[in-house]
């Protein structure tokens, strides 16, 4: 009985150092990288929607600088719709992409102006040619990047505007580059925007600040095209519910009254 309950009392206490340490490890780890400062994002809340003229200067900035090296495959050109982009505007961005279009009737591979029903044009052909032209480092797909990384706008932009010198007493390895909101500080991606990068129709403003900002937006919709619509459709079952909460508590009144 004591040895029972000796033994018990040590797996505890060794089940309650290990807890402690991955409480202790949390916060060092967290220390690599500060907490991206939170910027207004117009589709935080529950009353939020994207700000779509934005998201188009978004998309701009993606066509012109980030899909040089980042892939979005889970977008089709004719998603643009969603942005606002009429149909002539669509097949005018897809043609300006040449694009894989399968196999002629010899087998041979054949390319040519992307349609817009064709995936967004990747920059590689696979990522071993990927990782081959970025000296190891993968440029991942930015498809979900919004979603799939903690503190997602906040992040995103934080990264896209926190290149800076490396500390004096920072050893950098080769070809990367010093950002103060990357896990572990040592980047592959060269700083991609420094502002005056696209022109905007206009003459929205092109500064660093406003490029990130407007790309964000742009990811943020590539990753949840369905969420101006969700929250409205939020808010209007919020609003029935609360109607009808009114509503059964007057009839059940009503039903009640000759008991009371
Ligand atoms: C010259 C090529 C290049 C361009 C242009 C470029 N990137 Fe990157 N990007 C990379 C590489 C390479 C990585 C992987 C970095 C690593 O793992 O060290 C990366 C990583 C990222 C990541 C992931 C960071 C993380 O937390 O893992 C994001 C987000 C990103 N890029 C966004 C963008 C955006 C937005 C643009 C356009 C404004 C852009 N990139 C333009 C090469 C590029």
């Amino acid at each position: 009985m004591m040895r029972v309950s000796v033994r018990h009392t040590l797996r505890t206490a060794a089940l309650a150092c290990a807890l402690g340490a991955v409480a202790l490890a949390a916060p060092a780890r967290a220390q690599e990288a500060p907490v991206p400062p939170k910027q207004n994002w117009s589709f935080n809340g529950p009353f939020g929607a994207f700000d779509m003229a934005s998201v188009q200067r978004g998309f701009a900035v993606y066509q012109n600088v980030c899909s040089n090296c980042h892939s979005m495959n889970l977008l089709h050109y004719r998603d643009l719709a969603g942005i606002g982009l009429t149909p002539e505007q669509i097949k005018a961005v897809a043609a300006s992409f040449t694009v894989p279009l399968g196999l002629d009737d010899q087998g041979q591979p054949i390319e040519g102006p992307a349609l817009p029903s064709s995936q967004f044009r990747a920059p590689f052909p696979n990522e071993k040619a990927a990782r081959a032209a970025m000296g190891g480092a993968l440029p991942p797909d930015l498809s979900l990047i919004f979603n799939a990384r903690e503190y997602h706008g906040d992040y995103i932009y934080a990264l896209l505007t926190g290149y800076a010198d490396p500390p004096a007493d920072m050893k950098m390895q080769a070809g990367m580059h010093y950002n103060k909101y990357f896990p572990g500080h040592q980047i592959a991606m060269p700083q991609p925007l420094h502002g005056g990068d696209v022109s905007f129709p206009g003459n929205a403003p092109n500064t660093l600040d406003a490029e990130a900002h407007d790309v964000v937006n742009f990811l943020a919709w590539a990753s949840n095209p369905e969420m101006t619509t969700r929250k409205q459709i939020g808010v209007r079952v919020v609003l029935f519910l609360a109607l009808m909460t009114g509503l059964t508590y007057a009839v059940k009144r009503q039903i009640w009254s000759d008991a009371h």
